[in-house]
């Protein structure tokens, strides 16, 4: 008998109960979350919810949630119970209205990643808290011009996104495209990771794992494990790939299989572009076409190198071995596309050009500003003391951050030149909430087309030049590193646009 899916036990009100894993705790602790049974289950879409008459209105409520993960059942949090949350579906020009509530037992808030939208008052607001027990109601007004996209939400309370964002906290926004985009099929894949404990509770983070970013030990899309997507041959599909993971960077593989590029973050690229493989620092998405051939194949996530802090710690590698260099092991395999059958029916009508990116190239440069990001000995004491405490600042311009104090001042309307510096031995995924930004230099990145991200990967030792233009919206917000844990332990600065 195929086991019931955690959404069908949801249903039946069993969730969590008797959900002893068959394979017993000792495969647990193999090394390899591969062996964590339970993958291969069909693929299920996050529950959907729809704008009407322009607007969306809607509760997300955070709270401690048991949900079957593979064969196990996991004490996680989640929003509506659900991991990932309810899938919102928007267009230009709505009004999004959330009543946030907290079940949590820490602070939380609510942030519209991608979104341009205010950050002020009820808006996009990062220095909201709610508190445990509390509620916010927040409302986004969505501009008429808003690029088309997947976006997503999360919490952003300073000092509880990692470990909120890891525990299950996250959910996708799609801002629908004027000129939809012609598919079979479209399909929402928020990849995320976690690390449980042999009774299913969210393990504790490490000091080093705070350092280095964690990584979760198994990886999950949709909340499942390796899943099972089935479809015809010579289909066109939409995948939009959320990376909801709170460090881990994903290199993107599926061989067999063509693949084209439709959009990055924000907006689209004006025509489909052929890859072999895409990456995704955390917070970054990718919207990816996929042409259907006969054959089974896997998205892997191959490992990324995103640096290492050999020569950093000092006497501290030593019995941190091994967890000093995240991301540089062994391709995850994240899902299997099964493709058989007859091939599908007529063919798709063409997809649309997408004239609408901007290229803020030539345009008057306003002000240039250099924001270096640091990781220094000395500074905060991660892992709240004890033997196993490290010291290590994390800085933009050479300070911590303080949600009281301003550090960067824009003219409302302006573009600016930033350079995004970073003189640590890891890399840093800067991401700036409100106005997207235009990589105008970065290394070896042909940028012939303009390239808008919101979530800018600079590498270890190296600078990366954006455009931003600071229009429509006044206000205060922040910039920081979404590595999670960096933003927690203080990688973060405030912006005031005025
Ligand atoms: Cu996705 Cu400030 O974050
Ligand atoms: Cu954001
Ligand atoms: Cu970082």
């Amino acid at each position: 008998m195929r086991p019931l899916t955690r959404r069908q036990l949801l249903a039946l009100g069993l969730a969590g109960a008797g959900m002893t894993a068959a394979g017993g705790a000792g495969l647990w602790w193999s090394s390899t979350w591969g062996t964590f049974g339970g993958a291969g289950e069909d693929l299920i879409q996050p529950p959907v919810l729809t704008a009407r008459d322009g607007a969306l209105e809607l509760t997300l409520k955070a709270a401690p949630a048991r949900l079957r993960i593979g064969n196990r059942t996991a004490n996680v949090q989640a929003f509506n119970g659900s991991l990932p949350g309810p899938t919102l579906r928007v267009r230009p020009g709505d009004t999004l209205r959330v009543r946030m509530v907290n079940q949590l037992e820490a602070p939380t808030n609510l942030h519209v990643h991608g979104l341009h939208v205010s950050p002020q008052a009820n808006g996009d607001n990062p220095f909201v808290s709610i508190t445990a027990g509390g509620s916010f109601d927040y409302e986004y007004r969505i501009p008429e011009d808003h690029p088309a996209g997947t976006y997503w939400y999360h919490p952003h309370h300073h000092g509880h996104v990692a470990d909120q964002i890891a525990a299950g906290l996250y959910g996708t926004i799609l801002v629908e495209d004027p000129d939809p985009v012609p598919v079979t099929r479209e399909r929402v894949l928020v990849v995320s990771d976690l690390s449980l404990d042999p009774d299913g509770n969210l393990s504790d983070v490490t000091p080093m794992g705070q350092i280095m970013g964690r990584e979760g030990q198994i990886v999950l899309v949709n909340g499942q494990l390796r899943p099972r997507l089935v479809a015809s041959a010579g289909e066109r599909e939409r995948w939009r790939i959320v990376n909801a993971c709170p460090s881990r960077f994903l290199r993107l593989q599926l061989e067999g299989q063509t693949v084209r590029l439709l959009g990055r973050d924000v907006g689209r690229l004006p025509e489909p572009m052929d890859v072999t493989e895409i990456e995704l620092a955390p917070g970054n998405r990718a919207d990816l076409i996929v042409e259907t051939r006969e054959g089974i194949t896997q998205l892997v996530a191959a490992p990324v190198d995103r640096g290492s802090m050999a020569g950093m710690m000092g006497p501290m590698t030593g019995p941190l071995m091994g967890e000093d260099r995240p991301g540089a092991e062994e391709p995850v395999e994240l899902l299997t596309l099964d493709v058989s059958g007859d091939p599908a029916a007529g063919p798709l009508a063409p997809i649309p050009e997408w004239d609408r990116l901007r290229d803020l190239r030539g345009d008057p440069i306003a002000a240039r500003r250099t924001l270096a990001f640091a990781m220094g000995m000395g500074g905060v004491m991660v892992g709240g003391g004890g033997d196993s405490a490290a010291m290590m600042s994390f800085t933009v311009n050479g300070r911590t951050f303080d949600p009281d104090r301003l550090d960067e001042t824009v003219a409302a309307g302006a573009v600016e030149e930033w350079t995004l510096s970073n003189s640590s031995p890891m890399d840093h995924p800067i991401h700036l909430h409100v106005w997207p930004m235009q990589v105008v230099e970065d290394g070896d990145r042909d940028l012939t087309e303009p390239l808008w991200l919101d979530v800018v990967n600079v590498p270890a030792r190296s600078q990366v030049k954006v455009l931003v233009a600071f229009d429509d919206f006044r206000g205060r917000t922040v910039f920081h590193c979404h590595i999670l844990d960096h933003e927690d332990l203080g990688m973060m600065g405030t912006i005031e646009a005025r």
